[in-house]
């Protein structure tokens, strides 16, 4: 049996008629690190919060360490939560924060300090050691929150956006931080954000919701290089993939403004017979610029053209934007190969990375079974 086991979990509100997380199946080993991504208001939180028994499993079964908790009252689940809106005591200090939950174990006082020391030191709030929260930033009120998780030593972390209220480069380095304390701790962590560069780096396997319904669970690369739908493809990864009109017949693609690819017999063959009108995808550094000297490795036969309408100069790399087949895209070249604008390039498509979206549904017809 997994360390965690949701078993068909659903959650209706009170008052609503749907279901706001719907049949949530997920296994979790123990110490793994799991990231929850999606849209605001997809049911992250709220999937959460029913790990923690702070809301209601209103379907189905959830099972912790091979017990099922449904009716498990949150101080019985061994579980320490950071939660998005975190609430400090604002009449104790930072270090009385921290040290409150043990303090309520019962954990004798010179152990406290120690464990408290430790959370201070590594979450760099000396200097704030003995100020009331009122008197902190945001960023630093987290970080107590944060210090008041880990200091509890259990074995299941959850985490609500924790690093959201940070500016870009605390952010980065608690990142680290965290990632460093999990293989340290080796903690269960969930761990819920919008930020899909957090999920990318940080978590063993990422769970993508959307509308309250898990859209795929995989390794960070599983869910960039081989999306189930177009909604992962589209979330995870910036700027964004680029996606396209198109018309399939056979081996012949044509675009939107008359513009045609020829598939190779290996792609045409993973369409497995779907034709006609979807959507194409190819991520920015999947579109090869080619120079004026035609590099050798350039596929010849399907080379496109298209004028550039902006460019993005990010210091390690580039980002050419020009319209295309009735689209905008974006194609993601090296420093040394910029673009003005104006300037028409010729690129080509990596054959082996292209994806076919059904305009319904959005699934991924290069990753069925
Ligand atoms: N107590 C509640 N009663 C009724 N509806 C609720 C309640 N709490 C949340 N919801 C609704 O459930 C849906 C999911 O909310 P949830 O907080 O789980 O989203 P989320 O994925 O965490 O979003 P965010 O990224 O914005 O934090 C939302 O539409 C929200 O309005
Ligand atoms: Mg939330």
């Amino acid at each position: 049996m997994s360390f965690i086991e949701f078993k068909n979990v659903c959650k209706m509100y009170p008052g609503s008629k749907v279901n706001t997380v719907d049949n949530f199946n997920l296994n979790i080993e123990e110490k793994e690190f799991i990231a929850f991504v999606g849209p605001s208001g997809c049911g992250k939180s709220t999937t959460l919060r029913m790990m923690a028994g702070f809301e209601e499993i209103t379907g189905g079964e959830l099972y912790i360490d091979g017990k099922k908790v449904n009716d498990v009252a949150p101080r019985d689940r061994g579980i320490a939560m950071v939660f998005q809106n975190y609430a400090l005591y604002p009449h104790m200090t930072v270090e009385k924060n921290i040290g409150y939950g043990l303090k309520n174990m019962k954990m004798p006082a010179e152990e406290i300090k120690k464990k408290v020391d430790w959370a201070i030191h590594i979450l760099g709030l000396e200097e704030y050691r003995y100020r009331k929260p009122k008197n902190l930033s945001g960023g630093q009120r987290q970080r107590v929150a944060l210090g008041r998780a880990i200091v509890k030593n259990q074995k299941l972390f959850l985490m609500d956006e924790p690093l959201s209220n940070l500016d870009a480069k605390l952010r980065v380095s608690m990142r680290t931080e965290i990632s460093k304390l999990h293989r340290e701790l080796g903690a269960t962590t969930v761990y819920v954000t919008h930020d899909q560069v957090e999920a990318m780096t940080m978590a063993d396997r990422i769970v993508i919701m959307k509308d309250g319904i898990v859209q795929q669970v995989g390794k960070p690369m599983e869910l960039y290089d081989h999306p189930v739908n177009q909604f992962v493809a589209g979330f995870i990864g910036s700027p964004q993939m680029n996606f396209f009109d198109v018309d399939v017949n056979g081996n012949n693609v044509r675009f939107a403004d008359g513009s045609n690819i020829t598939l190779s017999a290996a792609t045409a063959e993973k369409l497995k017979g779907h034709q006609g009108m979807m959507t194409l995808g190819i991520r920015g550094e999947d579109i090869k610029v080619i120079g004026p000297d035609r590099k050798a490795d350039a596929d010849t036969e399907n080379v496109l053209t298209a004028v550039i309408t902006d460019t993005e100069v990010m210091g390690n790399e580039n980002n050419l934007y020009f319209s295309f087949g009735g689209c905008q895209a974006v194609a993601r070249v090296s420093k040394y190969e910029i673009a003005q604008i104006g300037d028409r390039i010729s690129f080509t498509f990596v054959p082996s990375k292209l994806h076919f979206f059904d305009k319904d549904t959005g699934i991924n017809f290069m990753e069925m079974e």
